[in-house]
């Protein structure tokens, strides 16, 4: 069965289409979006190898002239580098600007992709073709682009709402399992920031999402999306709500920072790391009870999320190293720190001058040095 969930918004509305084998119908339901029968399909090496064929059979049935960009996989390529290879390779293409781009790939092609759509002769559209479950459930949704810098994640890009997104259930079938648990981060990160009976759910089903069990899975998709699409509708660009979509982040960021963005520390499970982070960190002010942030660490644990900072490579970490990192996230205003925290699980908030020194204390508690 295929849900369609809209992004409500002024005259740039969207579907976001999720169920299985919606690659095989992509030539159909994207061909009606095109001007002229042609695209780039932007994606990295791994998903080219095991699904680019398929997708560029689909569309060329479909009557659209497909062309491959594949990229190398991994973070780095979401680099000033990265876009300059991309950009020239659209440019070569000779794509104008009644043309589409379909990013077809996890986060880092959709932000890449997504940017350089922004950008590319001032702005063409894309199509958002996720194949993790961190892009379905969360990157591909809402228009956020980004590139990094070696000064921070996602410090250059560009709001950019996708045309539609097809979200391919059964492309997560191949995702390794590492992939399929950071994806579970998020999916965590609505119900602890929203949705207390969802994270009931999850306590139950949770296993099952991760299993990729057709039902399970397909119910957790469908309620980050209709989340997520809910907030954006209400606050594209991030003057307010939508910050609650960073629970866990600033913790996270800090600590992706600290390990290099590399394979010691991925995005998904510094996104859990985070939020058992901002929990504890809540309850620490006093803001929270600490039943629910046993809880919520129960729930990111059994994903085999990290929930300390033992747990990360490189660990112990410098408080003043994780502080100055926050001090830099895109939250933080005029150098007072921001975070997302929790009365409880399922009620987060934007808390504003947070504490630098309680801050530090609780790092240095968590076992950051001092
Ligand atoms: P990713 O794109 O690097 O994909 C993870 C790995 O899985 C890659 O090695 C990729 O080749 C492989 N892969 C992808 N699909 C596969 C499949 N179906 N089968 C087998 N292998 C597959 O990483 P990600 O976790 O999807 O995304 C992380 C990025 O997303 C980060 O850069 C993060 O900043 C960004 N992000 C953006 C937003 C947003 O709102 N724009 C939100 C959250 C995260
Ligand atoms: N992933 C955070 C956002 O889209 O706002």
């Amino acid at each position: 069965m295929t849900h369609a969930v809209p992004v409500a918004l002024e005259g740039r509305s969207y579907p976001v289409m999720i169920g299985r084998d919606l690659i095989d119908r992509a030539g159909a339901l994207v061909r009606p979006l095109l001007r002229r029968p042609t695209t780039a399909v932007v994606m990295d090496r791994s998903v080219a190898a095991l699904h680019g064929d398929r997708l560029l059979r689909v569309l060329e049935a479909g009557g659209i002239t497909a062309h491959s960009i594949v990229l190398p996989p991994g973070e780095e390529t979401k680099s000033f580098e990265g876009l300059a290879d991309l950009s020239d390779r659209l440019l070569a293409l000779e794509l104008d600007r009644s043309d589409f781009i379909i990013a077809f790939g996890g986060g880092v092609i959709g932000d890449l992709a997504g940017f350089a759509a922004a950008i590319f002769k001032r702005g063409i559209d894309f199509i958002q073709i996720p194949t993790t479950l961190l892009a379905q459930v969360d990157s591909s949704v809402g228009g956020k682009t980004a590139i990094d810098t070696p000064r921070g994640k996602n410090l250059i890009g560009a709001f950019h709402q996708p045309r539609l997104v097809l979200a391919d259930l059964a492309v997560l079938d191949t995702l390794p399992d590492r992939e399929m648990a950071c994806g579970y981060g998020e999916v965590i990160k609505y119900a602890l920031l929203g949705d207390l009976a969802f994270f009931v759910g999850l306590e139950a089903d949770g296993a099952k999402v991760l299993a990729r069990d057709d039902g399970p899975l397909a119910w957790a998709v469908r309620r980050c999306v209709e989340m997520k699409a809910q907030i954006v509708a209400e606050d594209e660009r991030e003057g307010g709500r939508r910050a609650l979509l960073n629970l866990g982040h600033t913790f996270g960021h800090a600590v992706e920072s600290a390990t290099g963005y590399g394979e010691d520390l991925k995005h998904g499970e510094a996104v859990g790391l985070g939020c058992a982070l901002a929990f504890r960190f809540s309850v620490r002010l006093g803001l929270c009870a600490g039943q629910d942030a046993v809880r919520a660490e129960r729930a990111i644990a059994a994903a085999g999320l990290p929930t300390h900072l033992r747990a990360v490579p490189g660990h112990p970490f410098r408080a003043d190293d994780l502080i100055a990192s926050m001090a830099q996230d895109k939250k933080a205003q005029g150098g007072a720190l921001t975070f997302v925290l929790a009365r409880a699980i399922g009620d987060a908030f934007v808390a504003k001058g947070v504490d630098a020194a309680a801050l530090r204390a609780f790092l240095i508690d968590e076992g950051a040095l001092s």
